[in-house]
């Protein structure tokens, strides 16, 4: 993440809850494909505060290693204080001792700035500090598996899931960048989906990190190469490539990529080495979605073509106009699906009545009749 000012937009703790975004939750899309289950080793983790306690790090006893980033490992851990199950970010750098105070100052400046942000599509961070392992970011604990992983285990959404999805990204970017904070490495890793429709963007903060990280290299093309590959570079816009710099167009830019590759079923850029992939990105033509993909309707395809345009002026100019065409193409779609294949929850909240205000009104019809033919029959019959 970096910000569009020198200080990040932080908010005083009072403001968060103000702040706290209502979560559209209702899927408004009748047809979405079922995340695959949870692997049982998953399921086995359910209470790891029950598991062995691997290590510490400040307060937070670690249970399990959940995976391995480019800047350190993410952990499960509990929180012996607050008694609660957590995620914990290592970030490991190999840096002199001199630019490690500098370092551990900015992951607090970022994680601050990070923990302003009070989303529903936005994983929560909780607490940041600087242990003896080195610095570490504390947030939310969160189910189910990132984007990246879903897709290269062959799970494909379908059309309107996958616009629904990165509408939600994009109304939580929106959000971001209204408070002045650009996520600058948005990629599948860092969208992890908590339900089939429920993204939670991860990692605001740690581009920057890594950007100064990488300064402290040596600025050739080596270390110019190794700052994208930092950054995942094919997601990285061509300014940020061209090492001009962005702003928050950089994020639509990454997120029309992911919806690329999410539509798709193959990424939009590709190169055996980091060259390729940087000319890829920067010169060679991109196959309209549609044609990769003929199951993919062509406007559908021009909104994604428009949010990856190589120039930023010509791009879908915010993370909210994004999500508004997203949601017009949903409308569409939706209004155009003749209403007998909707599925019952869909025709529920089409008509606005519930299943069982539904069964309740039809008893109460058929109460009425009987009891109007009842003293109809008294009428005649009854003297
Ligand atoms: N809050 C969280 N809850 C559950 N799992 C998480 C959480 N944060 C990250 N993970 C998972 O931990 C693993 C490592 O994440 P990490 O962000 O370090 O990897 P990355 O995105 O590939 O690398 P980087 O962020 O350094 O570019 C991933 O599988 C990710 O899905
Ligand atoms: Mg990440």
């Amino acid at each position: 993440m970096s910000t569009s000012h020198a200080q990040p937009a932080v908010t005083q703790p009072h403001e968060v809850e103000a702040d706290r975004h209502v979560l559209d939750d209702i899927d408004t899309i009748s047809e979405t494909r079922p995340l695959p289950e949870p692997d049982p080793a998953e399921l086995r983790r359910m209470r790891p505060e029950a598991l062995p306690t691997i290590g510490h790090i400040g307060r937070y006893a670690l249970k399990y290693v959940i995976g391995e980033g480019g800047l350190g490992t993410v952990y499960a851990a509990h929180d012996t204080l607050l008694s609660r199950l957590i995620a914990i970010k290592t970030l490991n750098v190999n840096l002199p001792q001199a630019e490690r105070v500098r370092f551990n100052d900015l992951v607090l400046h970022e994680a601050r700035a990070a923990a302003s942000l009070s989303h529903g599509h936005i994983v929560t961070v909780h607490d940041a500090g600087t242990s003896e392992q080195g610095s570490y970011i504390a947030m939310e604990l969160l189910r189910g598996r990132d984007l990246r992983h879903l897709l290269s285990m062959g799970w494909k959404p379908t059309p309107e899931q996958a616009a629904l999805i990165v509408r939600r990204v994009a109304d939580a970017l929106s959000y971001a960048h209204h408070k002045g904070v650009v996520h600058r490495d948005i990629k599948p890793a860092n969208i992890f989906m908590v339900g089939r429709t429920q993204p939670r963007v991860l990692d605001f903060g740690i581009a920057r990190i890594r950007q100064v990280e990488s300064l402290n290299q040596r600025d050739d093309e080596a270390s110019r190469f190794q700052e994208i590959v930092g950054g995942s570079p094919f997601y990285m816009a061509p300014e940020l490539v061209r090492r001009e710099p962005g702003d928050r167009r950089v994020d639509v830019y990454a997120l029309g990529v992911v919806l690329y590759e999410m539509l798709a079923g193959r990424r939009a850029f590709t190169g055996g080495s980091l060259e390729d992939i940087a000319d890829a990105v920067l010169h060679q033509p991109v196959r309209p979605v549609h044609e990769v993909n003929p199951a993919i309707p062509k406007d559908l395809s021009d909104i994604v073509a428009q949010a990856m345009h190589r120039e930023p002026d010509r791009r879908t100019r915010s993370a909210r106009r994004l999500s508004q065409a997203l949601r017009d193409w949903l409308d569409a779609v939706d209004g155009s699906r003749p209403v007998a294949s909707e599925s019952p929850r869909r025709q529920s909240v089409r008509s606005g009545w519930t299943q069982p205000v539904r069964w309740v009104m039809a008893l109460s019809l058929a109460g009425l009749v009987a009891g109007l033919a009842a003293w109809a029959w008294l009428r005649t019959h009854g003297g």
